[in-house]
C-alpha cells in the first residue's frame, strides 16, 4: 500500500517546505534545480494499525537483544572452555567461543535492527530543504539545533510509546553485562597476595643449589648463598608463582661492620638474609662483591650495600632491599622469624 492507493483526506497535512525550492535556469546558473519529489507517505503515517505492528516488532527486536544477552552470560557460565561442537561448513570449534560469539552477535544486532526499524517507520517523516550556509552556525541556527533536538526528542515518541521506550531500556541496560561477565576472564582479584611471600615463623632456609637446608656454618664470610623456603619444589605447580616473591641472598658479615641497626638485630651471627629481587623491575640479583658488600643487578645496574640495610647506592631502583629476620631453630638450622615486613620486587610498589 502506498500513499497513492490512500484517500486524500486520510493524509497528513503537507510539511512545509518539504519540497524544497524549485529553481529557474538562468546564465549564472544554467541548470534549473528541481526540487525534491513529491512525498511519499509511510503506511504507518496513515494506517494506525500498521504503526502498532511496527511498534511490536522493534518491541520484539529489543526482547531478543534482551534474552540473547542472558544467553550470553548463561553460556560463559555453563559451557565447559574446553568442549568442542560441530558446526557446518566450519567444523569443529569452540562451543563456548561458537556460543559467546552467536548470542553477543545477536544481542549487538537486534539493538541496531530495532532502532533502525522504529527509525523508519514511526520516527518523524519530514523531508527537509535547508540553504548551505557558512560553517560557523550563528546564535539562532544553534538555538535551531537546539530545538529542532527538542522537538526530535518529542518526535521519537518515547513518552508515547512505552513499550519501545521500556524494552529499549531493558536491551541497553543488559546488553553491558557481557562486558563484565568478560571481566572474570582476567583471573580472581589478588587480595594482598602480592604484598605477601610463603615466608612466616620456623620456615628453613634451603640452599637452592644443594635443596638442603642451611645451618650457620654452611655460610662462610664473602661468601653469597641463595635460598629458597622449605616445602617449596621445583616441581610444585606454584614453584615459579612463589620464588618470583620468595627468593633469598644469604650473606655473612662481620658482626662489626654491619652499619645498620636494625639489620644487626635481624640477622644471626652475621647472616643476613635479604629478598634476591631487585627493587627496580624486578630482576634477580646475581652479583656479590665481598670487599665492599655490595649487591649488583645485572639488569641496570642497581647496587645496593649490604652492610647498610641493603641501601641503594646506585642506579634506579627505588628503595632498599627487603630484610627477612632470621634465627636458628633447635635443631641448629637457619629459619625465618616471620614474612619480610614489606613487599618484596619493584616499582608496583613504591611508596611514593
Ligand atoms: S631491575 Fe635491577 S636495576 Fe633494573
Amino acid at each position: 500500500m502506498s500513499s497513492q492507493d490512500i484517500p486524500e483526506e486520510n493524509l497528513p497535512a503537507e510539511q512545509e517546505h518539504a519540497h524544497g525550492a524549485v529553481g529557474v535556469a538562468d546564465e549564472k546558473h544554467p541548470f534549473a534545480d528541481p526540487g525534491l519529489p513529491p512525498h511519499e507517505h509511510r503506511i504507518q503515517d496513515i494506517d494506525e494499525r500498521a504503526a502498532k505492528r511496527s511498534e511490536r516488532t522493534v518491541a520484539l527486536l529489543f526482547t531478543v537483544s534482551m534474552l540473547a544477552t542472558v544467553a550470553f552470560i548463561v553460556s560463559y557460565v555453563a559451557i565447559p572452555h574446553d568442549k568442542p561442537i560441530y558446526v557446518f561448513p566450519i567444523g569443529h570449534i569452540n562451543a563456548l567461543n561458537f556460543a559467546l560469539g552467536m548470542t553477543l552477535g545477536t544481542a549487538l544486532f537486534t539493538i541496531g535492527a530495532g532502532a533502525v526499524h522504529w527509525a523508519r517507520t514511526l520516527m518523524s517523516d519530514v523531508e527537509v530543504a535547508d540553504e548551505r550556509h557558512p560553517i560557523e552556525a550563528a546564535p539562532e541556527v544553534k538555538a535551531k539545533v537546539m530545538a529542532d533536538f527538542r522537538d526530535g526528542a518529542k518526535e521519537s515518541a518515547l513518552g508515547r510509546r512505552k513499550l519501545i521506550r521500556n524494552t529499549m531500556f531493558g536491551a541497553l541496560a543488559l546488553f553491558p553485562l557481557s562486558g563484565v561477565m568478560l571481566l572474570r576472564d582476567l583471573g580472581p582479584l589478588p587480595g594482598t597476595k602480592l604484598r605477601h611471600t610463603m615466608w612466616r615463623k620456623g620456615l628453613m632456609l634451603v640452599n637452592m643449589n644443594t635443596n638442603e637446608p642451611l645451618r650457620p656454618s654452611d655460610v662462610a664470610v664473602g661468601s653469597l648463598t641463595f635460598a629458597k623456603p622449605e616445602g617449596l619444589e621445583e616441581h610444585d605447580h606454584e614453584f615459579q608463582t612463589e620464588i618470583a616473591k620468595a627468593a633469598l641472598m644469604i650473606v655473612r658479615i662481620q658482626p662489626d661492620n654491619i652499619k645498620d641497626k636494625r639489620e644487626l638485630e635481624w640477622s644471626h651471627e652475621g647472616i643476613v638474609a635479604y629478598s634476591k629481587i631487585c627493587t627496580h623491575v624486578g630482576c634477580p640479583i646475581s652479583l656479590y662483591e665481598q670487599q665492599t658488600h655490595h649487591v649488583l643487578c645485572p639488569c641496570h645496574q642497581s647496587t645496593f650495600d649490604l652492610s647498610d640495610g641493603a641501601r641503594v647506592i646506585f642506579g634506579p631502583a627505588g628503595h632498599a632491599l627487603p630484610q627477612l629476620r632470621i634465627g636458628v631453630n633447635d635443631e641448629g638450622y637457619l629459619e625465618a622469624l616471620g614474612d619480610f615486613d614489606e613487599p618484596v620486587g619493584p616499582a608496583f610498589w613504591e611508596r611514593g
